[in-house]
């Protein structure tokens, strides 16, 4: 249990809130808003259109994210905690069999192939055009992969083979309609003794994100009362969660010692980020190599401290385990 830290300087007393004074914060403003509106979001049942037809859409477009700074640096940092996540779980003979769930174009199991010499993919997505991308991409690697067209709520979709290494990265777990159901089946398809490393939107990213760029009471209001966020009018709602919530959630599903982290610490999307063809942005203090070599190298050490994650850093990432029943 982390408690409040208290700081003290000679002329001043700061209280730092404890992560618990956190989550109970966002628990009394769901219970305010919720009895001073009868406003009505997103319907959780409701089937995927709008998410595929963003998807349809987006999907030729989809990697210029990485020309954006922004984008590019939290990718890079993606890339530190799968290493180390990936380093402390597997020996380096061990084989990788990789389960890309909403692996969308592919740019994690290419870096996974590329990167880990006895390794092998599943890229599994409900949306044609993002595999489309993904095959072009992967085209040099196609012993290695294979690719699965299926929603991740519906078991019967997913393949016979089971991983031992299991990716869910860049919202899955935000679009997807039934978080619960996507979870369970990934807990069922994940081998006993492997890995899932899962990320999600955090919810005080999404508060913060929308008091600055959008200044609207309704949008804080679906937050704090449906846990959607829409980043963008044509982009469909996105669920998404406070580190505790997100924990919960993961364990709620049979994973076992689960860690949430937040990630980036420092650097903060602005409004131009959240545009495709991302080519201009205010982060474009990333475009300078030494200051980005340097805050690439603070952001590798905080965002391994879970306290971190309730910074507001936009991603959440966390990494359970599928133990033996015994254990
Ligand atoms: C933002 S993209 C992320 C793609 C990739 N993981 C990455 O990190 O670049 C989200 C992907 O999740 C897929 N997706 C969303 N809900 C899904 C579901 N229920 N079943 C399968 N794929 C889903 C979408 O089609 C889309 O390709």
């Amino acid at each position: 249990m982390s408690e409040s830290i208290e700081i003290t300087s000679s002329s001043s007393k700061i209280i730092m809130p404890s992560q618990e004074d956190l989550e109970r914060e966002m628990s009394r403003f769901r219970n305010k808003m919720k009895y001073s509106t009868s406003m009505e979001f997103v319907d959780k049942s409701s089937d995927y259109g709008q998410v595929d037809a963003y998807f349809h859409d987006v999907a030729n477009r989809y990697d210029s994210d990485l020309n954006n700074p922004y984008w590019a640096f939290s990718h890079d940092l993606l890339k530190h905690l799968i290493n180390t996540s990936v380093k402390n779980h597997f020996d380096e003979t061990d084989p990788i069999h990789l389960f890309d769930a909403g692996g969308g174009t592919g740019n994690w199991s290419k870096y996974v192939l590329d990167n880990y010499g006895n390794s092998d993919a599943v890229l599994f997505d409900r949306n044609t055009s993002m595999l489309t991308v993904a095959q072009q991409k992967l085209r040099d690697h196609r012993l290695s992969i294979k690719y699965t067209e299926g929603n991740l709520e519906e078991y019967g979709d997913f393949p016979h083979q089971k991983p031992n290494l299991i990716f869910c990265f860049n919202c899955p777990i935000g679009f997807a309609r039934d978080t619960e159901k996507v979870l369970e089946n990934l807990y069922q398809h994940l081998e006993t003794g492997g890995l899932a490393l899962l990320t999600a939107p955090n919810k005080f990213h999404a508060f913060n994100f929308v008091c600055q760029t959008q200044q609207d009471q309704r949008e804080l209001a679906r937050i704090a009362l449906d846990g959607t966020v829409k980043f963008k009018q044509e982009m469909p709602e996105i669920f998404c969660y406070t580190p505790q919530e997100f924990k919960d959630m993961i364990l709620d599903a049979g994973f076992a010692d689960v860690q949430v982290f937040g990630y980036p610490v420092t650097m903060y999307p602005e409004k131009g980020d959240t545009k495709h063809l991302k080519a201009t942005t205010i982060n474009d203090i990333l475009h300078n190599p030494i200051f980005r070599e340097q805050a690439l190298a603070l952001e590798k050490r905080l965002c391994l401290n879970p306290e971190n994650a309730y910074k507001g850093g936009a991603n959440l990432f966390a990494i359970a385990k599928k133990l033996p029943s015994n254990v």
